[in-house]
């Protein structure tokens, strides 16, 4: 009984699995590809819910990247005073302004959407002021400005001014202009002289209190740091060891983020809201507390923040998905040169070893992708100064995107021939020149 019991299990999944093949062979798709269609799925019932929860998310993300300043005008404005040095005297600021054409030269973008046609068309004729601060006033009040926000009162006079993520992690596509064009989320803004904005604040007794060291310090340490790079930490150990500003796109499936692992792509961004803004939030990560790694942190509370209102965890959710939602922009089809990537790419997951690391499709390691500065030849201070003792193995797709300031975390490396050249010497691959060619045509066509 028992055993003919299994005997017509057995039958029947026999069964099963010749028609199946069968029918595998009629359709010439395998059976997950056939359920895996998105018609299919879209006309399931409790599906229509999930993607429209879904859509939902990714829209609510999107305002929150591109619009929202958490309330960190607290800091931008009341506290740095940034909008009084933008206005300048003759509206009501101090100094004399910042105008469209230096906002433009410090790396801030413009979002053509954003322009009314009369401006767009007086602009294209040459017939808008760029040096005069009040057109920065305009753009503001049109919120033209990415990643920046002015408040203004009802005479139309700017009173505060606070970011938001597009500020550092938004390019333009130039259509109109150079610097004035379509939001590209995600992309670094490899510009954005984030330093040099700081250094125009009238008042630097924030960090000078925060740092122990005079504002003229502080000045000359923000100014230090050049286009494209932020320190995320300075205001954690009080070391100037500035990184690049890494794209936001292309991390769905990655583990840690940041350039040494600090965590998830939710904990950065309430670190960031919270810490690096000055949004309203709370912020809590106990490793702050460590007295020796971030002296400063930990003397001010960082560890545990509860500012209230909170405007920062209810957006957390949704910004997660959107960041998740963008992909790395596909290389231009002319940018590389196809037969050389093809053999470079076969260089990349054998002789090179790339992908020991770089595991295509996500291009770091499913899991901890941490490693320790001697596993890809390079010393291990920036390392050190995180809370994991690693760098994070980066996801290389869309590298092209941001070929400007260099490569590996301080931009060390100008080029990817340089980081190629690097690995050659410290992982002793022995590439020949042609190999090595084939291996950075790879790299940009990621
Ligand atoms: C002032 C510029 C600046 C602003 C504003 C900013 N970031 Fe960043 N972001 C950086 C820098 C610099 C890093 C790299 C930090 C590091 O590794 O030390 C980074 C890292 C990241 C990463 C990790 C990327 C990776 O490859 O793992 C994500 C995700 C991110 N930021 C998202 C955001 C979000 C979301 C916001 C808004 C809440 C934001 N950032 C605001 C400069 C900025
Ligand atoms: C042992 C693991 C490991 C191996 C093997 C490895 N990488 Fe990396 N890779 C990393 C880590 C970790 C970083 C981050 C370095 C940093 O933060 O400074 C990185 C950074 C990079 C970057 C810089 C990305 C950026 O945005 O700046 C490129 C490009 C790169 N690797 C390409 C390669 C290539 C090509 C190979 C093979 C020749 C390779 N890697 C082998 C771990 C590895």
């Amino acid at each position: 009984m028992h055993a003919s019991h299994w005997t017509s299990i057995r039958k029947q999944f026999l069964l099963g699995g010749i028609l199946s093949a069968m029918l595998v062979t009629l359709a010439g798709v395998s059976y997950a590809e056939s359920l895996w269609s998105q018609k299919k799925l879209e006309k399931f019932p409790q599906n229509s819910r999930v993607l429209s929860d879904a859509r939902q998310m990714i829209l609510e993300g999107q305002h929150t990247f591109r619009f929202d300043t958490f309330g960190d005008e607290v800091f931008w404005g009341d506290t740095l005073q940034l909008h009084q040095v933008i206005a300048g005297e003759k509206n009501g600021g101090i100094g004399s302004g910042v105008s469209p054409r230096m906002a433009l030269a410090v790396g801030l973008k413009i979002d053509r959407h954003a322009l009314p046609r009369s401006l767009k068309k007086k602009l294209k004729r040459g017939r808008v002021n760029l040096d005069d601060p009040a057109t920065t006033l305009t753009l503001l009040k049109l919120n033209a400005v990415i990643g920046v926000t002015g408040f203004f009162d009802d005479y139309g006079t700017i009173q505060s001014i606070g970011i938001q993520c597009a500020l550092c992690h938004s390019r333009v596509n130039d259509s109109f202009a150079p610097g004035i064009g379509k939001r590209l989320d995600g992309w670094a803004n490899q510009d954005l002289n984030v330093g040099a904005i700081i250094a125009l604040a009238p008042d630097l007794s924030f960090y000078a209190n925060l740092l122990n060291l005079p504002q003229e310090t502080i000045r000359s340490v923000l100014n230090s740091w050049g286009p494209g790079k932020f320190d995320a930490q300075l205001l954690l150990d009080g070391k100037n060891e500035p990184t690049l500003i890494p794209p936001a796109f292309g991390l769905a499936g990655v583990n840690l983020h940041t350039w040494t692992g600090w965590g998830s792509v939710t904990h950065w961004n309430a670190f960031v809201a919270v810490l690096e803004m000055g949004g309203q939030g709370t912020f809590y990560d106990p490793r702050l507390n460590d007295e020796d790694k971030f002296p400063i942190a930990a003397q001010n509370g960082f560890g545990n923040i509860r500012r209230t209102p909170d405007r920062v965890t209810a957006k957390l959710p949704a910004l997660q998905f959107y960041q998740l939602a963008l992909q790395a922009p596909p290389a231009p089809r002319k940018s590389f040169n196809k037969i050389a990537a093809k053999k470079g790419k076969r260089l990349f997951n054998k002789k090179a070893q790339c992908s020991t690391c770089h595991v295509p499709p996500i291009f770091t390691e499913p899991g901890w992708n941490l490693h320790p500065g001697k596993e890809i030849g390079i010393e291990n201070s920036q390392a050190e100064r995180g809370p994991e003792q690693g760098y994070r193995t980066t996801p290389l797709k869309g590298l092209w995107t941001h070929m400007k300031r260099g490569f590996f975390h301080d931009g060390r490396f100008q080029t990817l021939q340089d980081v190629v050249n690097h690995y050659d010497r410290a992982l002793t691959l022995e590439l020949s020149p042609d190999e090595k060619q084939s291996l950075v045509e790879y790299l940009k066509s990621l």
